[in-house]
């Protein structure tokens, strides 16, 4: 053991840095309360309960042949499909190892001690922990009826401001604002200011109001926006996501990501889910079905939900942390949201029919 305080040679702003706490893993479960795996049921993370398409795994198994080689370091074939589906040009695309790499990045590239990033109240967790690990200063907004207030995010805005995070839907309240609305706030910023437009859940809104914001970078050089392989299109596991913003601002990205940061499984399973639009399509429907089918049965709970435009709801419960336990117990895992500023509330992922039926009859339970 050596007698060098290692803590105290991290910047402070390291140390000040709370841990991201993900959601409890179904072996962690198991282990803990001596239950069989095959019997729990994790709705924590916002999975795709169906999980990838066939033609992803297909994908992952020919790419699997060869795992000798370094992936293509450019994703010269993912970003090319990207821009293909999207009418982007191929050097506005930024692949990351998962949609967080590309929101890391984006601090790394333009945050130093000093700098604010300016981000909602309940906004998705990564956003201030990124700000954090650059030693940046963050600044939440107060949000207005839980969702992001973009007329005071945009009051917070100072010259010190480099980056603001906007998440559309957000987690985990799962609110979210019209194209119209989020275009005229891009439209009103200082250019610059990045505006990080993170879409983690835009394959779960109804198509007529995905207004493919992607496409605004022609128009909007300080804008950034992320998308995810690890919800819609059941990837999570891979660790895959992509940004899409000028040119300029990709550049920048590309040169503080690691050389080979999204591997060759990862790509070969995103080139073939972007194409499989049904699979997409039918995961929408799916989980339009687990939303009406959770808000029925949590309303005859007489229980306080959010209306949500992801594949995940936000249930006011009292207790949270007894709720939860007492789920746990019986062997249904969902996330605390105490982080976010939201001790009362569960976040619960939308699953299959009879996982959703499985978390209202243990749920019914534990509010006893
Ligand atoms: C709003 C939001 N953005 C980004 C992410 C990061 O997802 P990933 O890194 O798996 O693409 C998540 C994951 O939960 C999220 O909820």
């Amino acid at each position: 053991m050596s007698n060098v305080e290692y803590a105290a040679l991290a910047p402070e702003y390291v140390r000040r840095i709370a841990r991201y706490v993900p959601g409890k893993p179904v072996e962690e479960l198991a282990r803990e309360y001596g239950l069989d795996p095959s019997t729990i049921v994790k709705l924590a993370s916002n999975e795709n309960p169906r999980g990838p398409s066939p033609k992803a795994l297909d994908a992952i198994a020919a790419a699997a042949a060869d795992l000798t080689r370094y992936p293509d370091g450019n994703g010269f074939a993912l970003k090319a499909a990207i821009a293909a589906k999207f009418s982007v040009p191929m050097d506005s695309i930024v692949l990351g190892n998962g949609s967080n790499d590309v929101l890391e990045l984006v601090t790394h590239a333009f945050l130093r001690p000093g700098d604010h990033a300016v981000y909602a109240q309940h906004a998705f967790a990564v956003y201030p922990l990124a700000t954090q690990a650059r030693g940046a200063t963050g600044i939440e907004v107060a949000a207005k009826s839980f969702a992001h207030d973009l007329n005071a995010m945009r009051a917070a805005i100072t010259p010190q401001t480099r980056v603001v995070f906007i998440a559309n839907p957000n987690n985990p309240t799962g609110t979210w604002h019209r194209p119209d609305t989020v275009k005229a706030f891009i439209h009103a910023l200082p250019r610059d200011v990045l505006v990080v437009l993170d879409e983690a859940y835009n394959e779960y809104l109804d198509p007529s109001d995905d207004a493919q914001a992607a496409q605004w970078i022609a128009e909007f050089p300080h804008l950034i926006v992320s998308r995810s392989f690890s919800k819609a299109y059941g990837l999570a596991a891979l660790r895959v996501g992509y940004g899409v913003m000028d040119p300029s601002v990709a550049d920048l990205l590309n040169r503080v990501r690691q050389p080979f940061n999204v591997n060759a499984l990862a790509q070969a399973a995103a080139i073939a889910a972007l194409a499989d639009s049904d699979y997409v399509a039918e995961s929408r429907r799916l989980n339009r079905e687990g939303v009406a089918q959770l808000e029925t049965g949590l309303r005859k709970l007489g229980a306080t939900v959010l209306p949500t435009h992801g594949n995940f709801v936000l249930i006011s419960v009292g207790d949270a942390a007894r709720v939860y336990e007492a789920l746990l117990r019986q062997g249904v895992i969902v996330r605390p949201v105490r982080n976010y500023g939201l001790p009362q509330w569960l976040r619960v992922t939308v699953g299959l029919p009879a996982e959703n039926e499985r978390f209202l009859a243990a749920l019914t339970v534990a509010l006893k």
